[in-house]
């Protein structure tokens, strides 16, 4: 048999490039240009075939007919990735009109968040505050039992602690979930002497779950300790308040009752915001009184004093502490608290 030549090789591989280009347009699908590289390529390719017979070549054609031959590999790999490009994009343009999608249509733009009612409640009232020259003060969510009950002058056994229905943490140290934010009236007047001008947002908890009680829910405290801090200026800086949460003209009423951290001690009602002062029986917000009671208030009592330290003789003060999930409601006539933690975002974008 004569042996092969350089010439045979680039003849017979000439041969093979052809007939890929002359298949390669007519390839339909990704199985059928793999079928086709093989039929070149692959274990009994005609390329890999040829690649066989280099040994039947003299010994100093054969670097030349390796180039050859890798050369042609390369092509064919070149040559069957543009069909492949060209067969995905085929494939994508196929499903986007099967999917009846117009690319040129405008997207759907992205909606700027906004605040959550609460949030922005709370906004407005530490604004009021801090133009009347309040400081912002922070204390902890868990607090000891001491500073959330004792110190306020309720002892261990008091009646009035089951006003305050209680989450206990299992801890050695008598720890609770704070359930309202008095406790901050204490660390502010631990830490530093008389004036205090404070108001305390936080979120407290309570083992409350109705339309108007919620377990978890948010409360500014406010505290004024001076020489000579009376009830006229508690009422004086709360009816401000309220004329600017509300308008000037709500009327605005105060009722005896009775904290044991103050004395003496008031709550504070606004008019009704649904049926106003008149009432109407079955209001599902006054139930038929014309008042909603809005936050509780009074005289710092000696017995806190006492308990930080300062001496009720030379120290006067008043403290408050006000609901923001109830105040929010009254805002905006919302008849349920739970609304404000389902995260419904139909629900907040309302306001
Ligand atoms: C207190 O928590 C007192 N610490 C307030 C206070 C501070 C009085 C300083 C005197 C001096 P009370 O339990 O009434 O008080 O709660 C205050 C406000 O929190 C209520 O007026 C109400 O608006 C709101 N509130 C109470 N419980 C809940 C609850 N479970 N869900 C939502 N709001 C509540």
């Amino acid at each position: 048999m004569p042996a092969m030549t350089i010439e045979d090789i680039s003849a017979a591989v000439a041969g093979i490039l052809a007939r890929l280009r002359e298949r390669l347009p007519d390839v339909a699908g990704e199985p059928e240009l793999q079928a086709l590289v093989a039929s070149f390529t692959g274990k009994k390719g005609e390329l890999t075939l040829l690649l066989a017979q280099m040994k039947d070549l003299p010994a100093d054609a054969r670097p030349e007919a390796g180039r050859i031959m890798n050369e042609a590999k390369n092509a064919i790999a070149r040559e069957a990735g543009e069909v492949l490009d060209r067969l995905k994009a085929r494939r994508v343009e196929q499903a986007m009109a099967a999917a009846a999608v117009d690319v040129t249509l405008p997207g759907f733009g992205a909606s700027p968040g906004r605040l959550h009612p609460l949030r922005e409640t709370l906004d407005e009232i530490v604004h009021v505050f801090t133009c009347l020259g309040f400081d912002i003060a922070e204390g902890p969510e868990i607090e000891t039992d001491w500073h959330n009950f004792e110190a306020l002058g309720f002892p261990p056994d008091h009646p009035a602690r089951q006003m305050q229905a209680t989450f206990f943490v299992d801890s050695p140290d008598r720890l609770v979930l704070r359930t309202h934010t008095s406790p901050v009236q204490v660390r502010r007047m631990l830490a530093g002497p008389p004036p205090v001008k404070i108001i305390a947002p936080g979120v407290v908890y309570r083992h409350d779950d109705d339309p108007t009680h919620s377990p978890m829910f948010i409360q500014v405290e406010g505290l004024m300790v001076d020489d000579h801090t009376t009830m006229a200026d508690l009422k004086g800086t709360l009816e401000l308040f309220l004329g600017e949460m509300f308008g000037r003209d709500v009327p605005v009423r105060f009722r005896a009752s009775f904290f044991p951290f103050t004395e003496p001690s008031g709550e504070v009602d606004i008019a009704c915001p649904v049926c106003g002062t008149a009432g109407r029986a079955g209001c599902p917000v006054c139930k038929g009184s014309g008042w909603t009671e809005i936050l509780g208030c009074g005289q710092v009592d000696p017995v806190v004093f006492e308990s930080v330290g300062l001496d009720p003789e030379r120290w006067q003060g008043f403290a408050f502490g006000l609901g923001v999930d109830r105040m929010t409601m009254f805002k905006h006539g919302i008849d349920s608290i739970q609304h404000f933690y389902r995260n419904d975002p139909r629900f907040i974008r309302q306001f």
